[in-house]
């Protein structure tokens, strides 16, 4: 096969050319890296898992009406998606406190939070993705007031569907980052979901022993990394369960 045109490698992706413009190849990697790249390491397995776990969860908001970059899954490291211009803001949904929230406002890891909470943060690894607001959005011209109406929509919506799947297979979803990209069709452009959803990117708590199944496991040195996200896959459905 002629090689393929790499578009951008990312800490745990890398982006080719697809087969048909407007497509693009989702490569996911067994890299992994935590607080601005400053700790790095390698999962293996992680990239298979990644891929199979954001394949099935970004077909399920599809069926509900979420607008995806998901076309279909290639092989076990690669899936087919639709090129966007990305908006260069990472959305956190909290549910419960963690993280950074819990750093910041010295609030318990764990504590249920009163209202689901969405913040901003600028997509920039040379300044460390700083949070911001809508102001500083609307101000630098980052995203439209309609595209963030859009873009917070689709944040609740997707946290409505995921926390109820998640909960129906024992785990709670604390939080987790989503990113979002336009489509343009002539002069206009519409917000689809971009990125990948996955335990890369969201904390996901055992309900009954509040086990982390996240990359907090790795950013924290608890070990067992893979082991977790194979947990995540197999309660949905996505391994044998004696895998
Ligand atoms: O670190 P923090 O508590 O702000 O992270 C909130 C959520 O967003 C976590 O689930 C984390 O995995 C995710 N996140 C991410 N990529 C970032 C920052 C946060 O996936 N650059």
């Amino acid at each position: 096969m002629a090689r393929r045109r790499q578009i951008y490698e990312g800490k745990a992706k890398i982006l080719y050319e697809g087969p048909e413009p407007g497509t693009l190849i989702q490569y996911f990697k067994d890299d992994a890296t935590a607080f601005n790249a400053q700790k790095k390491g390698t999962i293996n397995g992680k990239g298979v898992l990644n891929n199979r776990i954001s394949e099935h969860v970004f077909t399920l908001l599809g069926n509900i009406g979420v607008p995806t970059h998901f076309i279909r899954r290639l092989n076990m490291r690669e899936q087919l998606i639709r090129q966007v211009e990305i908006v260069p803001i990472e959305v956190v949904v909290r549910n419960v406190a963690a993280g950074s929230l819990s750093k910041r406002l010295g609030i318990e890891e764990g504590v249920q939070l009163p209202r689901t909470i969405i913040e901003y943060y600028y997509k920039d690894d040379a300044l460390g993705d700083p949070m911001i607001s809508d102001e500083h959005i609307a101000a630098f011209g980052w995203a439209t007031q309609e595209e963030m109406h859009d873009i917070a929509d689709l944040a609740i919506r997707t946290n409505d569907f995921l926390s109820g799947l998640f909960a129906g297979i024992g785990i709670r979803l604390v939080d987790f980052k989503l990113e979002f990209g336009r489509i343009w069709d002539n002069d206009y452009s519409r917000i689809i979901l971009a990125d990948e959803i996955s335990p890369d990117g969201c904390r996901l708590w055992d309900m009954t022993t509040n086990e982390k199944l996240d990359k907090d496991r790795f950013r924290r040195d608890l070990g067992g990394e893979v082991e977790a996200y194979q947990e995540v896959a197999r309660r949905l459905g996505l391994l044998p369960d004696g895998a």
